[in-house]
């Protein structure tokens, strides 16, 4: 921090929030909060005579409220810059009629209650996403006595204790009396790997994840304090101990050298040893089964991590996914590991998963060299196929815009939808919305697509299966299953976009119209799409579409949606297995009657977006295998839909 805060081409912007991000890819336009510090940092010299004035005493954040701070004061000893800031929701200042006394006693006059926050404007060519991550709050978990008995700490607090730094001064103290613990039990896994389940459905109990960090801060712990005080008797209650770094296997060895047990077990539950502080601890060794009570000075719960919540305004300025655990997702987790889908941002250390120092540093490094590549390029290499609009077709009803998950299209209210070529990234979504037909996909065109479609239902189209399949994962998944000598039925025919979400409601009624008995619309798994979520749009889609079948009298059971990934060649032989049985039920006279009934047919997509109010008690139809079952549907439920009988996608909410 130090520096970066000293280095020429760098401006560090603390106390600062962003607060809107446009632009694209070398042209983003950021604006910046710059919040009133009410102290002139180039002024103040940190001498500290403001400090003992001040009569307001909040907790120290920094030292994790073990300690306090005045209104006036340095967020942490290595803060940038180094100077005094004044807290302007705890500050009397701001009537100094009633205070003021800081200004008094401030030689140097840096004090101004006048001070405005200050909104900055940035031009930048490309943004590092590296908001960190928080950690979890153990009060839900009662058993383990966090908010109701002293002595029961977290890591973090841990951490403030023993350091030299912090409000004892590195002298190891148990906070009910001051004492020094002897005997230390730490609880690992608190907040990670809990599963999802009736009791706890929003994670409040803990997270599914590991938190990668763990393990290794308390085989770490353990070890500072053998090495403090070596007469410590130290218990470490584990589900199991991931130490899969580079020499972190030879610290886990060395920490049990040292004496420290291992107890493979959680505890079940916690109490208070009447009078004395000391924790009574209860659980089960699972490595012989049996159930243990155990004493205790001082219990450290070690949290796991979660994402951080004011990471989510930035995700939505910048169009970026999540992944289910609510980190940031990158645009391929092998090849793409720092860059995002948005062309011109990267994402370093915690915002992306939890990780440690080590690994956080060489994920910054390779996300600053990746902007450095990107800002020293002479020019930038964008999408070769992307949309175009043509303007004497565009209604200017700004539909387009609204599906794009990159935010290319500009579109204003009675405007021409603009493209801007450098965002787009060519998912074609936006085409496949457009009910005038006034987007062109280059490469990826509607007259191609139909004459695609007309040369495969050319002949014999009733023993054809059409399989529209995204060119990430569902065309790659066809071709794992074609390498590695899968068998499938080979009467499937393959129509590659780029994404699913490029696949119109119009190509599917064109394709039953032509005599087509089945279609099938495949993709990345729902959250997976390398196109941000535009898969999303695959499903609204495919939903109007079942829909407009139901009305017109045609089987739903024709149209099938599924996810496959690239690695999934088994499940694409499968999938592919099982359409072809529904195939073979397709009689000749329902696809002649399904071209009478569609004759001229050209349904407009039905913008099917569930808005509902409360969680509403809905059924589920598999149109895959025609299971039924209930659910209680809201819209925060908006992942993978999966029949629980065959495993499909083909499911539909029916109200
Ligand atoms: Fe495969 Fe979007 S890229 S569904």
């Amino acid at each position: 921090m130090m520096d970066a805060g000293r280095h020429p081409n760098i401006t560090l912007m603390a106390y600062s929030e962003v607060e809107d991000i446009s632009g694209y890819v070398g042209n983003f336009k950021v604006k910046v909060r710059k919040k009133a510090r009410y102290v002139d940092e180039t002024e103040c010299t940190a001498c500290g005579d403001c400090v003992p004035v001040c009569p307001i005493v909040s907790a120290d954040e920094f030292q994790a409220g073990l300690s306090t701070r005045r209104a006036i004061y340095i967020p942490f000893p290595q803060a940038v810059p180094s100077s005094y800031i004044i807290n302007g929701d705890e500050c009397m200042g701001n009537n100094p009629i009633a205070c003021g006394k800081c200004l008094e006693a401030c030689d140097k006059k840096c004090i101004d209650f006048d001070m405005q926050d200050e909104i900055v404007d940035l031009d930048v060519g490309a943004i590092i996403v590296a908001t960190g991550m928080d950690v979890y709050d153990p009060t839900p978990l009662d058993e383990y006595g966090y908010t109701s008995y002293a002595n029961v700490i977290t890591s973090l607090e841990f951490e403030r204790l023993i350091s030299a730094g912090g409000p004892t001064e590195g002298h190891f103290v148990r906070p009910s009396d001051q004492t020094r613990p002897k005997r230390i039990g730490f609880v690992q896994c608190v907040g990670s790997r809990t599963a999802l389940t009736d009791s706890n459905p929003d994670g409040q109990r803990g997270n599914p994840y590991c938190s990668n960090i763990c393990c290794m801060n308390t085989i770490k712990d353990s070890l500072l304090l053998k090495d403090h005080y070596p007469d410590t008797d130290i218990s470490v209650f584990y589900m199991d101990i991931r130490a899969f770094g580079k020499g972190f296997e030879d610290l886990y060895m060395r920490s049990k050298a040292e004496g420290v047990h291992y107890i493979r077990g959680l505890p079940g539950e916690v109490e208070e040893v009447d009078g004395t502080g000391n924790l009574t601890v209860y659980a089960e060794n699972t490595t012989d089964g049996r159930l243990e009570t155990h004493e205790f000075d001082l219990l450290v719960l070690s949290i796991g991590t979660t994402p951080r919540k004011e990471t989510e305004l930035v995700r939505q300025l910048l169009t970026l996914s999540r992944t289910s655990d609510g980190f940031l997702m990158e645009a391929h987790p092998k090849l793409k590991p720092v860059d995002s889908p948005t062309k011109g941002v990267y994402i370093a250390g915690c915002a992306e998963a939890p990780k440690d120092v080590k690994d956080s540093v060489t994920q910054a490094s390779a996300a600053a060299a990746r902007a450095e590549i990107l800002l020293n390029a002479p020019q930038i290499q964008v999408e070769a196929i992307t949309a175009v609009v043509d303007e004497d077709l565009c209604k200017k009803c700004g539909q387009c815009a609204s599906v794009c998950p990159f935010s290319a299209i500009l579109w204003e209210k009675k405007e021409v939808a603009r493209v801007v070529s450098a965002a787009c990234a060519g998912c074609g979504t936006c085409a496949a919305e457009c009910r005038f037909d006034a987007i062109t996909m280059r490469h990826f065109t509607d007259q191609q697509i139909y004459a695609m479609i007309d040369a495969i239902l050319e002949d014999d189209p009733q023993n054809k299966i059409l399989a529209f399949a995204c060119n990430w994962c569902s065309y790659a998944g066809a071709d794992t299953a074609g390498t590695s000598r899968l068998q499938y039925p080979p009467n499937a025919h393959l129509i590659r976009t780029m994404c699913s979400g490029r696949v119109s409601t119009d190509f599917v009624w064109y394709a039953f119209r032509k005599g087509a008995p089945l279609v099938l619309v495949s993709g990345c798994h729902y959250a997976d799409c390398h196109y941000i979520d535009a898969n999303r749009n695959t499903v609204r889609r495919v939903d109007a579409l079942w829909e407009g079948l139901e009305k017109h009298s045609v089987r739903p059971e024709r149209l099938q949606l599924d996810w496959c990934s690239a690695a999934e060649g088994q499940k694409w032989a499968k999938i592919m297995r099982e359409i072809e049985e529904l195939r073979a039920a397709v009689t000749p006279e329902e696809v002649e009657k399904t071209k009478e009934a569609l004759k001229d047919k050209k349904t407009p997509i039905t913008s099917k977006v569930w808005k509902l109010k409360e969680p509403t008690p809905a059924t589920m139809r598999c149109y895959r295998c025609g299971h039924e079952w209930e659910v209680t549907f809201d819209l925060s439920a908006g992942g993978e839909r999966m029949c629980p009988a065959c495993r499909s996608n083909s499911v539909r909410v029916v109200l």
